[in-house]
């Protein structure tokens, strides 16, 4: 008998990749998406595709803001939470509400509906913004979070109601900080995609700053296999940061960005962008003792899935 399990999200980028994997590793996917428009529901559709064809594949089309979601949790015997509203830079304003209402109000709906289920992990995806411009890099996490966007302090606080219902109701809750993802089906508001979208069609290339920032940049597969070893662990009520090991400045990345494409464009700057960081850095020491999580897929390799990626979606 498959166990079956939930993945909030299942249309985004992570979320159907996640879906991916634990289909082939033998497990049973309840797929829940509500197509938001952050950015075009036709590419989440898009994501969607060989997962709907899958006989193990189950999608509800609803939001975790106002659907009654005790059913489904009855049927599962763990949570991915990969659904929220993305984008640091977007945050701001009028679309907080939405930030509001999909990062921290979903979460707190959604771990509301696991209390006195049997479910034996809940594991939330957290955000490397909840730490702002650290004091120190690589960062750990014992550092104070203080995060410079409205969206980095959803996503602390959505991981704080995490603990609050591990503490209280037992909710098996694990929170993991993601460092910048990026791989096939990365967003299209994220800077990899949008540049190698920009070098292929001999567009500009905007820079918000002056190139220096750097990023702990993650290959989606090893996010992916951090929310594996995050279900089978025996450690529950725990932040972790998941980074890629790849931390390098924005400026480089377009240098080897052009190498790969063997295209190249005219970079423009830009101001800096209210809510973003200078730098992230993860230290996965403690991923690494306590999840055995490794970081395995190199910026190069990555970055050329991705442009492969691109190049075929460029093509059709
Ligand atoms: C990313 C995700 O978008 C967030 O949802 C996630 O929570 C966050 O990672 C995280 O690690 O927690 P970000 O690091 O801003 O946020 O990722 P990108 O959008 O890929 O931007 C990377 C850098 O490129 C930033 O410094 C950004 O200012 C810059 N950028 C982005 C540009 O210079 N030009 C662009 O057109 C886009």
């Amino acid at each position: 008998m498959r166990e079956a399990v939930l993945v909030t999200g299942c249309a985004g980028f992570i979320g159907s990749h996640l879906c991916e994997r634990l289909l082939s590793e033998g497990f049973a996917v309840l797929g829940v998406d509500c197509f938001t428009d952050y950015y075009s529901p036709s590419l989440k559709k898009e994501n969607l595709q060989s997962l709907l064809k899958h006989p193990h594949f189950e999608f509800w089309n609803l939001d975790l803001v106002s659907a009654d979601l005790k059913p489904l949790i009855q049927r599962v015997g763990a949570v991915f939470h990969q659904a929220g509203q993305p984008g640091v830079r977007a945050s701001w304003r009028e679309s907080f509400q939405v930030y509001l209402a999909n990062n921290v109000l979903a979460t707190q709906r959604l771990l509301e509906a696991c209390i006195g289920a049997p479910l034996h992990r809940f594991v939330f995806a957290s955000s490397s913004s909840v730490y702002g411009d650290a004091d120190r890099y690589p960062t750990s996490e014992e550092t104070l979070p203080q995060p410079v966007s409205p969206y980095g302090a959803t996503k602390l606080a959505a991981e704080h109601l995490c603990r609050l219902y591990w503490k209280n109701f037992g909710v098996p809750t694990i929170s993991l900080r993601y460092f910048t993802v990026y791989g096939p089906r990365q967003r299209p508001d994220m800077a990899f995609h949008k540049f190698i979208r920009a070098l292929f069609q001999e567009q500009t290339i905007e820079i918000y700053g002056d190139g220096q920032q750097t990023r702990d940049f993650t290959y989606v597969s090893d996010i992916v296999e951090a929310n594996l070893l995050a279900l089978r662990s025996g450690y529950v009520g725990e932040v972790f940061n998941i980074g890629g090991g790849s931390r390098i400045s924005l400026e480089e990345v377009l240098n080897l960005l052009e190498e790969i494409t063997g295209c190249s464009s005219q970079r423009v700057y830009q101001p800096s962008q209210k809510g973003d960081v200078l730098h992230t850095g993860a230290d996965i020491t403690k991923a690494r003792r306590m999840l055995g999580y490794k970081p395995r897929v190199s910026l190069r390799e990555g970055l050329q899935a991705e442009v492969e990626w691109l190049r075929t979606l460029e093509l059709e």
